[in-house]
């Protein structure tokens, strides 16, 4: 696992977990007791002891004070004999009443006075911070214990087996505590009364193959929650099963490589069941169900299973038709139709088929399922149509069909009884393969919070079933024909609850409505569109903002900064702009993208850029700056990419840009001087300082480009943001849509300048270069005989330049070489054959050098036979090189902050807003990162089991 996951992991866990804080009852809020039962003396005393051993920063205990113990917070007395019987010290989490400096965690020891409370019964020290101490064994002692409740405490070490002789114990919950684990479970057994065991997020990978023995020794048992435990091996078969009273069977995130074991089944009275996050496979499901319609809720999440579920489905319909009313099978590898019978499943209110490779349509019999409240098909291939029976589905409240293939229509036959519909999220990606045929003025039953719909079409008009959603919180209209003015009455009514908007790749036409109040919004997409006029005024919460590929014009507004003071990402990018770069944008103090490019925006940089000292991603190029780059660029230490190529700045390159962390560079295009800075850095993968003015020789020093010599760390995979999915590679004339791959790529393109000298042998270090072009240079001497080395080159440019010697043979391994030039310079000898060399025969590459000779050429070496016939030696070079290789060479790369920014600006957030979930599942899908996404799963499965989740 990747350690920065773990990072991502401990912080969101870390982060979230003091955030709750106490509410700090006043002393005289402890519950009273209204008999006038005082307190035993020893009791008292054996509680001012446990007091006394305690950390209490918060003072949560100030109020244990006076004689009778029986009034103290948190405890409770039997009413006759006035012995304590429960001692409640659970840390009441508030999330609401947030102060941030307060620790309502109880610390320190635990003292073993506490075995004087006879007659405790029940003891909750949850949710406190134990600060890694082991359980204490003296708890084994309290031998009346009831109820024990020591979650999420951070305890530590082993279980001590002495909690096996509370022979009363019905409830016993230690889940949560990281550090704490067991070698067996043998002690389990002992405790005959347990009805209620949670072991969740314990160390249990060591407790062997027979873990369930203990268990089964269990027969009260109700509800068993094994989550997270590392548990191996589940038994196939159980001769005898001695908990069939159990009713919630939780052991999702284990890792049981197996099929599901047949006992299972025989649980007639179980509720729930949670086997989500192992790597259950086997083929087809488990279709053996004894079950007599008890089983409301069953996840098989995130398993291995695949082929279809037909079987699966009959035997569902045929044994729990009337009480399961969820069924999760999400993240598997099922296939197929998803079959008819599903519309047995009568109860059913989720149903949560996502990620899977179904195919087809959406099963007519889907109108049956009339309890439905949530449906998810996202991630499959439905390739089909949505019936007309899905409108029948009055209860839906959630409608998930992303990124699938849907075709056909949508009429206000699927939605005309959708009265409680408050998100509704598809997405296709068959270009507008599904038609919206929905009358203009229609008004529909439903106000939606969450709208999404990608590449269907709905427009050209925004209809009014649309422009009634006076609710709407996020709105993702990508891609839907609309070209239209935006209707200002819908825009302006709803901007101030929007969150999230996105009206991206449309042709909505007009000026945007100019100043309006977006108080809550997150983020603002309107980029490819035809929006006109100036950048809109808007005073704005929003931390991302593209507005690129429109028509706006004019300036920047120069109080930008002050009106958008969150921003962290500002795409203005493909605009007609033009006028100086304000100076308020430095007043984004959390900017971490700015792209400017391809606008006419002038003057100078000479902008304070320490201000803005998140920087990660800075592109003004192709615009009509002037003057230098400032020194003061230097001073964005996190900056990684920088493009500023395609203007007319001149002056040297400041060696104050050391101090950057750059990952690419692209400075092309300018009429900049001076020497090539010697100071490059390691993580390097792009440096494009083509077409200027640089003169001088190529620093020997490459092979300290050790992105460039070994390959990228894992810390560039999170370069990887939203930036990059914006972000288009220019090829003149050509856009390339940029993928993931970007991490791979890596370019020196130092072409067209004054560069003298010869090429250094280190450069052959760089093993990881895909791209070198040095041509149209004065450079000179031979080419590095060890070139071979650089086994990762595609493109070799050395073009135009006056080298000489002979071609040296090791170029013949360069196995991905697919474009090579070295045409005009003063090369000698043979022409070397063999390997990747002969697939690259057209004469064209090696024009312009006269005393080249080989088979390629016309010019035959001395002593080999005639030719074959003349072969063309044609002036295709160049055009080619316009072509494919510019591909690699002249486009500019956004580099966004990434992963860390990206997963806390788009995942973190939705952790905790149930209602935002399918934009972060999107946002995983698309890293293709199952050990992330299960971690943030379990991060929300820890905030729910903290009732941090807000709903
Ligand atoms: C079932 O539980 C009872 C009571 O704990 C125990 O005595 C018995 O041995 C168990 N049976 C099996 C097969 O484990
Ligand atoms: C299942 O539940 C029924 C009804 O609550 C109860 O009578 C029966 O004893 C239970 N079965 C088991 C094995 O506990
Ligand atoms: C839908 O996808 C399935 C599986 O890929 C394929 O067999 C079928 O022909 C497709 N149907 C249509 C209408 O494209
Ligand atoms: C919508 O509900 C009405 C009344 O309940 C019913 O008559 C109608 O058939 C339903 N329409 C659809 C498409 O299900
Ligand atoms: C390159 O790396 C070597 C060794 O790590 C170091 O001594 C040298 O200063 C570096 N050169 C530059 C220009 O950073």
């Amino acid at each position: 696992m990747d350690l920065t996951v773990v990072f991502l992991f401990l912080s969101l866990f870390v982060s979230s977990s003091p955030l709750g804080i106490i509410k700090l009852s006043s002393c005289n809020e402890a519950q009273s007791q209204t008999n006038n039962v005082k307190c035993i003396h020893t009791e008292r005393e054996a509680l001012l002891s446990f007091k006394k051993g305690l950390t209490d920063p918060s003072g949560r205990l100030s109020c244990w004070v006076g004689e009778d113990c029986c009034q103290w917070r948190g405890i409770e007395c039997n009413n006759q004999s006035g012995h304590v019987t429960k001692l409640d010290l659970r840390c009441p989490f508030e999330l609401e009443s947030l102060t941030p400096y307060t620790n309502p965690y109880l610390s320190g020891k635990i003292s073993s006075s506490l075995i004087h409370l006879k007659y405790l019964n029940y003891l909750d020290l949850s949710l406190n911070d134990f600060e890694d101490i082991q359980i204490p064994q003296f708890f084994g002692m309290l031998e009346n214990l009831v109820y024990l409740n020591l979650s999420y405490s951070y305890f530590y070490g082993e279980i001590p087996p002495h909690l096996g002789n509370l022979s009363s114990l019905m409830h016993l919950d230690l889940h949560g505590n990281y550090g704490v684990y067991a070698e067996n479970l043998d002690w389990l057994s002992n405790l005959s009364s347990l009805k209620y065991l949670d072991l969740g997020e314990l160390g249990l990978k060591d407790v062997g193959a027979d873990w369930l023995q203990a268990i089964n020794m269990l027969p009260s048992l109700l509800e068993l929650r094994l989550s997270y435990c590392d548990l191996e091996s589940l038994p196939p078969s159980l001769p005898f099963v001695n908990f069939t009273s159990l009713l919630v069977l939780d052991l999702s995130e284990n890792q049981f490589h197996s099929s599901i074991p047949q006992w299972l089944f025989n649980l007639e009275n179980l509720t729930t069941l949670d086997l989500s996050g192992n790597f259950f496979l086997q083929g087809q499901f488990p279709s053996f169900f004894q079950n007599r319609c008890k089983l409301k809720t069953l996840d098989l999440s995130w398993n291995n299973f695949d082929g279809n579920i037909d079987g699966f489905l009959d035997d569902l319909s045929a044994s729990l038709n009337n009480c399961l009313e969820s069924l999760d099978l999400s993240y598997n590898q099922l296939v197929g139709k998803i079959p008819d019978s599903l519309g047995k499943l009568g109860s059913l209110r989720y149903l949560n088929l996502e990620n899977n490779s179904f195919w087809g349509s959406i099963p007519f019999s889907i109108g049956n399922l009339s309890s439905l409240e949530e449906l998810n098909l996202c991630g499959n291939e439905m390739n089909g149509t949505i019936p007309e029976s899905l409108g029948q589905l009055s209860e839906l409240v959630h409608l998930y069909l992303l990124d699938n293939s849907w075709v056909g229509f949508i009429t206000e036959a699927q939605l005309m009884n959708l009265t409680r519909l408050e998100e509704f999220v598809l997405t296709t990606d068959k270009n507008q393969s599904l038609v919206f045929k929905v009358t203009y003025d229609w008004v529909p039953p439903f106000r939606l919070q969450g709208l999404d719909l990608e590449n269907c079409l709905i427009g050209p008009k925004f209809p009014a079933w649309l422009q009634v959603q006076n609710k709407l919180t996020d709105v993702t209209l990508k891609n839907i024909g609309i070209s239209d003015t935006i209707p200002e009455e819908w825009f302006s009514k709803i901007s101030s609850q929007l969150t999230y908007l996105d009206l991206s790749n449309n042709q909505i036409t007009g000026n945007l409505p100019h100043q309006l109040v977006f108080p809550n919004v997150d983020f603002i997409d309107l980029s490819y569109n035809l929006f006109k006029g100036p950048i809109p005024l808007w005073f704005t919460t929003a931390r991302q903002i593209y507005l690129r590929r429109n028509l706006f014009s004019g300036h920047i507004p120069s109080n930008i900064g002050d009106l958008m003071p969150k921003l962290e990402t500002l795409d203005l990018s493909e605009n007609y702009l033009d006028g100086k770069i304000p100076f308020s944008i430095q007043k984004m103090k959390d900017l971490y993208v700015l792209n400017l490019g391809r606008n006419q925006l002038s003057g100078e940089l000479s902008y304070n850029w320490n201000e803005s000292k998140e920087l990660v991603v800075v592109d003004i190029g192709h615009n009509n700056l002037s003057g230098k780059i400032p020194s003061s660029m230097g001073c964005l230490s996190y900056l990684s990419t920088l493009v500023l190529s395609n203007n007319n700045l001149h002056g040297e390159i400041p060696s104050s840009l050391q101090n950057c962390s750059f990952v690419s560079i692209d400075l092309g295009g300018n009429n900049l001087s001076g020497n090539l800075p010697l100071w490059i850095g390691p993580i390097l993968q792009i440096l494009d300082l083509a077409h200027n003015n640089l003169f001088g020789g190529i620093p020997d020093c490459l092979d300290n480009l050790t992105t460039l010599v070994y390959g990228n760390n894992n810390f560039f995979h999170f370069y990887n943001s939203s930036y990059i999915e914006k972000a288009i590679i220019m090829t003149k004339g050509r856009e390339l849509e940029y993928s993931n791959t970007l991490q791979f790529v890596t370019s020196i393109d130092l072409s067209r300048n004054k560069l003298t000298g010869g090429i250094p042998n280190e450069i052959a270090s760089l093993g990881r270069l895909g791209t070198l072009n040095l041509s149209m240079n004065h450079l000179t001497g031979n080419i590095p005989k060890n070139i071979g080395n650089m086994r990762w080159l595609e493109t070799l440019d050395l073009s135009r330049n006056s080298f000489s010697g002979p071609i040296p043979e090791s170029m013949s391994f360069l196995t991905f070489l697919a474009h090579l030039n070295l045409s005009f310079n003063n090369l000698t000898g043979r022409i070397p054959n063999g390997n990747q060399l002969q697939t690259l025969n057209d004469a064209s590459i090696y024009k312009g050098n006269p005393l080249l000779c080989g088979s390629t050429l016309l010019t035959k070496c001395l002593g080999d036979e005639t030719s074959n016939g003349p072969t063309f030696i044609g002036g295709s070079v160049e055009d080619r090189q316009d072509g494919d290789d510019t591909e690699r060479l002249w486009f500019y790369i956004s580099i966004g902050l990434g992963f860390i920014v990206g997963f806390w600006g788009i995942c973190g957030t939705l952790l905790v807003k149930k209602s935002w979930r399918h934009w972060y599942f999107r946002f995983c899908d698309d890293i293709k990162d199952r050990i992330t996404l299960t971690i943030a799963l379990k991060v929300v499965h820890l905030k729910k089991k903290f009732g941090l989740e807000k709903n």
